[in-house]
């Protein structure tokens, strides 16, 4: 179920049965010469929306603006302040959990939204544990690449020039979803740089073409469609383990 397609009263109704929601989240950020700008937030929406179709899961809009201050020397990046976006984590979290949402699970597709995201917990339950009551949801936050599974797959399908930024495994994912709207680009160097990660400027001078460690060009449709299916089966078992939670 989705709750954009979804009208008020069937939400009302869901509620009487399940009371867990899913949130893709992301980052609209540059992936390099030849990955989609909005790869962050694909990958968990591709996920979470094939998921869907396969189990009874409610999925929530995507939040498609993250912490990407980082590659704002790329064209095209939109980046929320770590401070702006746990305001908006919280929001979003007060608004579903007023409802009586009391699981409510951020399915991430972008590594530098993972300590701002932490963060935002921590604010959201301390104004619990100020005011000695008890917090009525719990908040899960877990990468797609981290999911049952994935690690082990994306290892095996790229032994080399995976990277940790415009992965051929994240790019892959939108390839195969997207099919249309595939990219080429010659590699050069073949795979890319790595290093700290900084403020922007120094992020252009480290990572020029914006990839970190990675050959983007290794990722096919193939690739994609098989780690979207690995991912589905993984997102299930991990809801599953989450609503028991
Ligand atoms: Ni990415």
């Amino acid at each position: 179920m989705l709750l954009a397609f979804s009208t008020w009263p069937e939400i009302d109704a869901r509620l009487k049965s399940s009371r867990t929601v899913i949130i893709p989240i992301g980052s609209n950020e540059q992936h390099g010469p030849m990955g989609l700008l909005g790869t962050d937030w694909l990958c968990p929406e591709i996920i979470a929306h094939a998921a869907e179709k396969e189990g009874d899961l409610l999925i929530a809009p995507t939040f498609n603006i993250g912490m990407a201050q980082h590659h704002l020397g790329f064209s095209g990046t939109i980046s929320l302040r770590p401070s702006t976006f746990m305001a908006a984590i919280s929001d979003w979290v007060n608004s579903l959990a007023r409802h009586g949402f009391d699981r409510i699970y951020f399915l991430n597709g972008h590594g530098g939204n993972v300590a701002t995201i932490e963060a935002a917990f921590s604010e959201i339950y301390s104004d619990y544990s100020y005011s000695a009551e008890a917090c009525p949801f719990i908040l899960k936050l877990r990468n797609w690449w981290d999911l049952p599974g994935i690690a082990r797959l994306c290892a095996r399908i790229y032994p080399t020039g995976h990277g940790t930024h415009a992965t051929p495994s994240e790019i892959a994912v939108t390839f195969a979803a997207y099919p249309d709207r595939v990219k080429s680009h010659l590699m050069e160097p073949q795979i890319a740089p790595s290093g700290p990660i900084r403020d922007a400027l120094d992020y252009r001078a480290r990572f020029p073409d914006g990839r970190i460690g990675s050959d983007s060009s290794l990722a096919t449709v193939e690739d994609g469609r098989a780690i979207i299916a690995a991912s589905v089966t993984g997102l299930i078992e991990d809801i599953a383990k989450f609503d028991a939670d």
